[in-house]
């Protein structure tokens, strides 16, 4: 069945309370990636906050130079512009990435979790992903966090695609068809609600990406810079990366520039 609900500026910000986050939103029928539209409002210090969305990107961007793929209509596509932040651009992704996952738990009533650095997951697949960019102007730091999650997806959409890992969207796990512009109006909600906390006290953001970690307490195999390396995972660092208690003994952190996870033995969710 293809589905073809549409986002709406007035549907996302209907009963939208946000302090900060989504106080003027765009919604692009069609752009390259909703991540350049936020950094050229960028200039106009007045648009700190600025939420744009798209039903497609030509280019949407990934991490690690990937591309994101969505078909039209299909995704909650949503670049947030912060300027003049004091926040580390770490902190700032685990904040983006529990909004994400509060968000997708919320709407869908599944169980997401993060699987680490900041993939949100449902049932062992991945259901969103987060890209933050960073630019210093002048000595202060300017951010976009861009967030995709999958909606309408079927499973054939993702039979084929070059994935690096499985993938699905809220529709197939909550049997469901979503509302995308309510859905948005959570993820600005949650997004709001976690930096003013991250902002506040660092720590409590911290130990609530903890309780979305997917890896914490399991069985992770990794591959860093051309190594591979198996281990317990007994935590995750913001900065430093993933804590390993390796099979070969001794701890170990894996920062996320230079990680790839091969596998991990996870519960389901
Ligand atoms: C990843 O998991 O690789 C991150 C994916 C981030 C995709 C979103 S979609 C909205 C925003 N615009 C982009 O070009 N990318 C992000």
């Amino acid at each position: 069945m293809k589905i073809t609900d549409r986002l709406d500026i007035d549907a996302i910000e209907a009963g939208l309370k946000t302090k900060s986050i989504g106080k003027k939103i765009l919604v692009y029928k069609s752009t390259l990636s909703t991540n350049d539209v936020a950094w050229e409002y960028s200039g106009n210090r007045t648009n700190n906050g600025l939420a744009v969305f798209a039903e497609h990107q030509e280019a949407g961007r990934g991490r690690l130079g990937n591309k994101w793929l969505s078909q039209n209509g299909q995704s909650v596509l949503c670049s947030i512009l912060l300027l003049d932040r004091k926040c580390s651009a770490e902190l700032l992704t685990i904040t983006a990435a529990v909004a994400a996952a509060q968000a997708t738990s919320t709407y869908s009533k599944q169980n997401a979790r993060i699987k680490w650095p900041n993939d949100i997951m449902i049932n062992g697949r991945k259901v969103a992903g987060i890209l933050l960019e960073s630019r210093n102007r002048n000595g202060k730091n300017d951010y976009v966090i861009g967030i995709g999650i999958n909606c309408h997806q079927q499973p054939d959409f993702f039979k084929g695609a070059d994935l690096q890992q499985p993938a699905t969207s809220i529709d197939i796990e909550a049997d469901t068809i979503t509302d995308r512009n309510s859905l948005a109006r959570e993820l600005l909600t949650q997004i709001d609600r976690r930096l003013i906390i991250a902002e506040e006290n660092s720590e409590q953001i911290i130990n609530q990406w903890r309780q979305f970690s997917s890896q914490i307490g399991h069985f992770v195999t990794l591959r860093y810079n051309q190594r591979q390396f198996s281990g317990n995972c007994i935590g995750v660092d913001p900065a430093k990366g993933l804590i390993l208690q390796l099979s070969s003994g001794g701890v170990r952190m894996f920062d996320a520039a230079h990680t790839t996870i091969v596998k991990q033995v996870v519960s389901k969710s």
